[in-house]
């Protein structure tokens, strides 16, 4: 049975942690990306990396829904970025571990990948527009970065002043 797990929430520390390569590709990666796919449907959500259940493997996952033409969900296992454009796009940005909060951020707006399937296959992958948005969305929380981090100091201090009062507010309830 493939169990959904709970999503940290800003502040929460391992949220800054930096993930270790998957070297062990057997049946519990497999299990490890069943358990993201259905977290975040659940939430719902279009990416989930693995540190955002406090899990520090370079995993993630990523489905924008059929209606951007995906049809199927998109594994990470181990992935890097080998291209990226100089040209560049911005999309408004939110993150399951920053309930509510959505800010324009600019990033490279088409990017080439090395990833590994869940056998440990080399593949490469070409991404453009919200696809590669999400994906370097969803590779930065593998090495403990947030869409935060691209705000400049005064919207990143308000997001995070809000999110530290709600999680104080919630553990003296
Ligand atoms: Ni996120």
């Amino acid at each position: 049975m493939t169990r959904i797990l709970p999503i940290l929430i800003f502040p929460e520390p391992r949220l800054r942690g930096r993930a270790k390569p998957v070297i062990d590709f057997n049946p519990s990666l497999d299990e490890l990306v069943a358990t993201l796919l259905k977290t975040m449907y659940a939430a719902p959500g279009i990416g989930l990396a693995a540190t955002q259940v406090g899990i520090m493997q370079r995993v993630a996952v990523v489905d924008l829904g059929e209606e951007s033409g995906m049809d199927k969900p998109l594994i990470l296992i181990n992935p890097e970025i080998t291209w990226r454009s100089t040209e560049t796009s911005s999309y408004e940005e939110g993150c399951l571990s920053l309930p509510d909060f959505y800010e324009p951020v600019s990033r490279p707006q088409a990017i080439k990948l090395r990833n590994q399937t869940s056998k440990g296959e080399s593949r490469t992958l070409n991404a453009e527009g919200l696809l590669a948005t999400c994906i370097q969305h969803e590779m930065d929380h593998l090495d403990g970065v947030l869409f935060i981090d691209y705000l400049t100091p005064l919207k990143r201090n308000m997001i995070e002043r809000k999110l530290r009062k709600q999680k104080r507010l919630a553990e003296t309830l």
